[in-house]
């Protein structure tokens, strides 16, 4: 009888959460609003590789949608900054180095255990002034580039179109580190911006939106397929740190992830789990790039050591098969811990499942967000030319 009750209980809970795990639509109003001037000084600085100490280098060069792949290749792939500027979201970097935090002060934890002097308001204009404050290369996991904060506000102070459109803003005093970062941060929020998908108007209540195909792949990903244990809520992420088990690529050495911000044991080779939106379009995948095609970073769900010790190269299929890892060729011994940290439990799709599923993450995709809202600037107040990124 008691087991009976117990199963009851089980399965009406689990049919409550099967129904409360479809997110609500997300609308502008979940995004905080922003200055317009500053949404535009942002968006020239965004792409001025005056903001680098070379001259050379602007967030546009990775973060620009249409980049093409960076020579050499980062260590950790770049990621998408759509949605990051909602008030929701609250973790930036793949291993979670900047957060929201109350307990912190001003209620931000900066990478490398920096401590903020002033408010910022939110996370991504934290993120800005450091990357300011210790270089944009080494944000990105390249060898820090001379330079400072002081030294990068300087030379924008000094070009008069900035210099104006800042002083309309904050009135007339000396252009600050946090100035820039806030603008930067009201170009990413206002600009990076995909909350119009088919599935969005879905929610939104057009049923029609969906195809049958897409609606079977949403009832998978809230469903048995059990994808949003971790990709939840209306982003399709937890903003939790999972060990899924994504293989370092060839030669390269296993990144520990989460653990290289905490120090704890139980986070070595965890990640972030990442937003779905757009990401039909935000290949290749894997804080490393490590699949390049949508298709196998989903087949590695499916069997995450079967995907991690068969795997070969960015070019990885989706039909995996099982290899003894002290015979696989390459970057065998690097897998063995990533192995044994594996916390993604292993799910039995049909192909037929798994097409469904695909369809859906497609249903992700805001076509109007393939490119940021306002496109790049004609001209920068620099004179300046953003050129391939060396
Ligand atoms: C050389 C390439 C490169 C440049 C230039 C660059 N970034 Fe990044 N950016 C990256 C990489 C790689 C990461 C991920 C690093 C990680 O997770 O450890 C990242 C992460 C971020 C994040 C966090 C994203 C997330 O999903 O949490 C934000 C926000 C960001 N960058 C904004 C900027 C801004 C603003 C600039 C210009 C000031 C800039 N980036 C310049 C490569 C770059
Ligand atoms: C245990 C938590 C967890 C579950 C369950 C899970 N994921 Fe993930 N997923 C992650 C994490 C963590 C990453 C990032 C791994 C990394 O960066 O190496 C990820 C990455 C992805 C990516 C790549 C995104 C990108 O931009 O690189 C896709 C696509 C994805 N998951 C789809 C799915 C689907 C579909 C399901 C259900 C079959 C699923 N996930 C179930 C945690 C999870």
């Amino acid at each position: 009888m008691r087991v009976w009750v117990t199963a009851a209980i089980l399965s009406l809970q689990a049919s409550l959460s099967q129904a409360t795990d479809v997110p609500g639509a997300v609308t502008p109003s979940d995004f905080p609003p922003q200055d317009a001037e500053l949404v535009r000084l942002g968006r020239d600085l965004f792409h001025d590789p005056v903001l680098s100490a070379g001259g050379t280098l602007a967030c546009a060069s990775c973060h620009a949608p249409a980049r093409g792949a960076p020579v050499p290749p980062l260590a950790r792939d770049t990621p998408s900054l759509v949605n990051l500027g909602a008030y929701d979201r609250g973790v930036l970097y793949r291993d979670g180095r900047l957060t929201a935090d109350p307990d912190a002060p001003f209620g931000l934890r900066l990478p490398g255990g920096a401590v903020l002097d002033r408010p910022l308001p939110s996370v991504l204009a934290a993120q800005a002034y450091s990357a300011l404050d210790r270089g944009i290369d080494a944000h990105a996991g390249r060898p820090a580039a001379p330079g400072s904060a002081a030294a990068t506000t300087a030379r924008i102070a000094a070009l008069p179109a900035y210099a104006e459109g800042f002083a309309s803003v904050t009135g007339p005093r000396p252009l600050a580190p946090a100035d820039i970062a806030m603008a930067l941060a009201a170009y990413v929020t206002e600009s990076f911006r995909a909350i119009d998908s088919p599935f969005d108007a879905y929610l939104r209540g057009d049923r029609a939106a969906l195809t049958e195909e897409q609606i079977r792949g949403m009832e998978l990903f809230y469903g048995p397929a059990g994808c949003s244990t971790c990709h939840a809520g209306p982003f399709q992420t937890d903003q939790g740190f999972h060990a899924i088990g994504v293989p370092p690529r060839p030669g390269a050495e296993a990144d520990p992830g989460r653990y290289g911000v905490t120090g704890l044991e139980e986070d070595r080779y965890r990640f972030r789990t990442p937003s779905l939106r757009n990401v039909a379009f935000t290949g290749p995948y894997g804080h490393n790039g490590a699949y390049g095609s949508l298709r196998a970073m989903v087949t590695h769900h499916l069997d995450p050591m079967a995907a991690l010790t068969s795997y070969s190269g960015p070019d990885s299929g989706s039909g995996v098969h099982r290899v003894r890892l002290d015979s696989a060729p390459g970057t065998g011994d690097a897998r063995l811990p990533i192995a044994g940290a594996i916390e993604l439990a292993p799910v039995s799709l049909t192909t037929a499942e798994v097409d469904d599923l695909l369809a859906f993450l497609f249903a992700l995709t805001d076509t109007g967000a393939l490119t940021p809202a306002g496109g790049a600037p004609d001209q920068l107040p620099s004179g300046l030319s953003l050129g391939p990124l060396r």
